[in-house]
């Protein structure tokens, strides 16, 4: 294989984690650091799924003056304007910037958290930020506290948001994304319902699995990645993937996939999945398990092993999404795809336009 050079030299990964069931007893002990080094308040971005869960919001020591923003993740996932629309909210109460900003939920909250600790700092629009290091000043000191594992966003130098006046689904890819700390407490994940912890702990191993098909190669990428395809299959292949034991195995595999994919690129199935957002609006993780429909030709072994562990666990993964649509979807999805190039490029090659023709995008699409 023709391997390409990344382009990332000098990789960043969160400056701080601690690790264990009930780690999340450290999160108040880290932020009174905080508040007594620094002025200003914390703000807390919650996945909404914790809403009425007073009991973990009381753990969380919040002080009067302190922010506690609830991120409708279940809807749908961050856009621009979604972000915009935060940022603008948060000027208008605060009156000097936070001293921290947590970020507690899954991939959407802790993107959430990250898009707004960068842009309270560096001013514009969040749009302005879509791309490859376009942030010029650190952001706010961010605390990620994953509830739901396998996106990898705690680890990521990534934030992704989608920008519905040009389609484009694209993070501020920046060493400045990536948190200070991240308390990793496999006790969170246990209220998860099933199908949602499947879902998002499998991007882990897709993300890997497209790593290390891929051109663009990182050797300590590739040693993060082989270690997360290992934790996964010992989760999802073995019994009950939600025991005490498998949930901190996942979160681990979590944060290593997103190390990896901090140095390299996804694959064939990240392009694809972005379509199925961007156009139908579904969310990235089951996204993904319906991408996985039509993966057999380009990914075999992983196609066979991503099915099994679908069954081992009992998941039902939808068909029929991307039957029956209609031309012009067909050509969104296309355009949707194929915006994607550093991805299908480490799939496919330079040359991935003379495979991936619009005939072959819609048949596989049409596959879902
Ligand atoms: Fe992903």
């Amino acid at each position: 294989m023709n391997i390409l050079e990344t382009g990332i030299k000098n990789v960043r990964n969160a400056t701080r984690y601690s690790i264990g069931a009930g780690a999340l007893a450290d999160l108040p002990k880290v932020l009174a650091n905080r508040r007594a080094q620094a002025t200003g308040s914390v703000v807390y971005f919650i996945d909404e799924f914790f809403r009425t869960s007073q009991q973990l919001i009381d753990r969380l020591a919040i002080q009067p003056a302190d922010q506690l923003i609830f991120v409708a993740s279940k809807k749908e996932e961050p856009s621009t304007d979604g972000i915009d629309g935060i940022v603008a909210d948060l000027r208008g109460q605060l009156t000097q910037n936070p001293c921290a900003i947590v970020g507690m939920g899954g991939g959407s909250t802790m993107d959430t958290a990250k898009a707004v600790a960068n842009l309270l700092t560096n001013g514009g629009r969040a749009e302005d930020y879509q791309g490859w290091d376009l942030v010029k000043v650190p952001g706010i000191y961010k605390i990620a506290v994953p509830t739901l594992s396998g996106t990898g966003a705690e680890a990521t130098r990534t934030c992704v948001m989608t920008n519905a006046r040009n389609g484009l689904k694209l993070g501020m890819n920046s060493d400045y994304t990536v948190y200070d700390e991240i308390v990793l407490d496999p006790d969170l994940p246990a209220s998860a319902p099933r199908d949602q912890y499947f879902y998002t702990g499998i991007d882990a191993y897709i993300h890997c699995f497209e790593a290390l098909a891929g051109h663009y190669r990182n050797a300590i990428g590739d040693a993060f990645s082989r270690e997360t395809l290992n934790l996964c299959r010992q989760v999802f292949l073995q019994e009950d993937m939600m025991s005490a034991a498998h949930r901190e195995q996942l979160m681990v595999a979590s944060y290593l996939g997103g190390c990896a994919i901090a140095t390299s690129y996804v694959g064939l199935v990240h392009p694809f999945s972005a379509g199925l957002s961007v156009v139908l609006g579904i969310r990235h993780c089951l996204a993904n398990c319906l991408v996985m429909h039509a993966m057999e030709p380009w990914y075999p072994r992983e196609y066979e092993e991503f099915w099994r562990m679908a069954e081992h666990q009992g998941i039902e993964i939808p068909t029929g999404i991307g039957r029956d649509l209609t031309p012009d979807q067909y050509q969104a999805l296309y355009e949707a795809t194929m915006i994607h190039e550093k991805p299908l490029t480490n799939a496919l090659g330079e040359h991935f336009r003379d495979i991936l023709t619009p005939e072959c995008v819609t048949n596989i699409f049409s596959q879902m």
